[in-house]
């Protein structure tokens, strides 16, 4: 049983001021009076136990996120089971400070809006169990969300985008290059046909021991990686972007980290140390793998880019790219990614740094669109479950394949 308080009841019709003085001493929120549709969004589906509440407009009106990146920065990776247990220990007390913080009661919910796919299973069941037992508890509508489909939109509640615009999701799982043309409505241009850059990332950073490096030792790989970067020269080495006579839209990740794992391998022999220990180049080799990181995923968007555009799929006067995900956060990578969306007349956006990592904000901004679009609300919940591999949208990277676009060579100066 859940110990969710059902408190806040009615509440009398206004005048405001009053009302205000009158909600605040029952620790009411009065946003919950004047405004029709609140969605509290739950994410667990992957090392995040995330969960908020957002209005209709937009406004946040209360978040919590406990994240596991330290534990699994120790582990070396992330232990599913490991995961499960901390996302049961703490999904109580994230969801209980979001709802305080947001000074409502689930009564007050329109709707509660859960990650079910695609993630970890173990991870993804905790989410999805607990929000079950509120839905149930509290008698309220339940939207599922794709967590790629939430990244992609989470750009909606932070500037006024319309459909359709094109989406690059980079993250520790996913590599993803999308047009989004409705709320639920993605076509598929391109993914990674191995690893994520973010894995390749946390790969890397293990690899080079930057959990010992004292500047470093809490932050995620992708994260040290950049920090360390910005000492670094990435001329030092000369590392090639993946895939560079594949005319399409895909990505691949593999044969860099083995690249690099060579090349580490070959500085600890010249460096006579170790491996655990750390390199001195350590900063040179993090800066030059940024860079092909940054090369590779710029050159595929680009493409993607060309290709909406002769196939008129994106406004030739005002296209948009979105790039999101966690390692969207990587500022190196922007500026590559702003050279092309320059050079391609484009918009880009990103969501800031903190909504581009897993967080309950898009969760439960992706369930304000759902709610708005009327798509995939919920009244029964009886047959739902998580899935842990789920495409995105509808593939035509083949289509784009054929297409065989050549991208112009740009300058990278970065
Ligand atoms: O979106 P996210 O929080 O979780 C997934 O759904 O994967 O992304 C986490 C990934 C990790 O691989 C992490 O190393 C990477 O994003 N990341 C970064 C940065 N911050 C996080 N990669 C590059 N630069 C960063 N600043
Ligand atoms: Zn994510």
């Amino acid at each position: 049983m859940l110990m969710i308080s059902k408190t806040a009841g009615a509440i009398p019709k206004p005048p405001k001021s009053k009302v205000y003085g009158f909600l605040r001493r029952f620790n009411v929120h009065p946003r919950t009076l004047f405004c029709h549709k609140l969605v509290l969004g739950i994410e667990t589906s992957c090392d995040d136990t995330a969960a908020a509440v957002v209005d209709e407009t937009g406004n946040v009106l209360g978040e919590a996120l406990h994240s596991q990146t330290e534990v699994h920065l120790k582990t070396g990776g992330i232990v599913p089971p490991v995961a499960q247990q901390l996302h049961r220990e703490n999904i109580q007390r994230i969801v209980e400070e979001t709802l305080s913080a947001s000074r409502i009661s689930p009564s007050d919910l329109s709707a509660i809006a859960t990650t079910i796919k695609p993630g970890l299973a173990l991870s993804l069941g905790v989410g999805l169990s607990f929000s079950l037992q509120l839905v149930k508890q509290f008698k309220k509508p339940f939207i599922p969300v794709h967590h790629m489909e939430a990244h992609a939109l989470t750009v909606r509640l932070t500037n006024k985008v319309e459909f359709p615009f094109l989406v690059l999701l980079i993250s520790g799982g996913h590599c993803l290059l999308a047009l989004v043309q409705g709320v639920s409505d993605f076509l598929l241009l391109g993914k990674s046909l191995d690893i994520a850059p973010g894995d390749m990332l946390d790969k890397v950073a293990r690899r080079l021991s930057l959990i010992r490096h004292p500047e470093c030792s809490t932050m995620s790989g992708g994260k040290a990686i950049e920090h360390l970067a910005k000492e670094g020269n990435r001329f030092l080495f000369n590392i090639n972007p993946p895939m560079q006579n594949a005319k399409n839209c895909d990505f691949s990740f593999t044969g860099l980290q083995h690249i690099i794992d060579k090349l580490i391998t070959h500085k600890e022999k010249e460096e006579g140390i170790e491996k655990g220990q750390i390199l001195s180049s350590a900063a040179d080799i993090a800066a030059a793998v940024q860079h092909a990181t940054a090369c590779h995923l710029a050159k595929r968007t680009h493409r993607a880019i060309l290709f909406c555009k002769q196939k008129n799929l994106l406004s030739p006067a005002n296209a948009v790219l979105v790039v999101s995900g966690g390692v969207a956060s990587n500022l190196y990578i922007r500026k590559a990614l702003e050279i092309v969306a320059n050079a391609a007349q484009c918009t880009l956006l990103c969501p800031p740094p903190r909504l581009c990592t897993d967080n309950g904000i898009m969760i439960a901004w992706n369930g304000i669109e759902r709610l708005r679009a009327g798509l995939g609300v919920l009244h029964d919940v009886e047959d739902i479950r998580y899935e842990p591999k789920c495409p995105l949208g509808v593939d035509i990277s083949r289509e784009v394949a054929e297409a065989a676009i050549k991208v112009p060579r740009l300058k990278m100066a970065l």
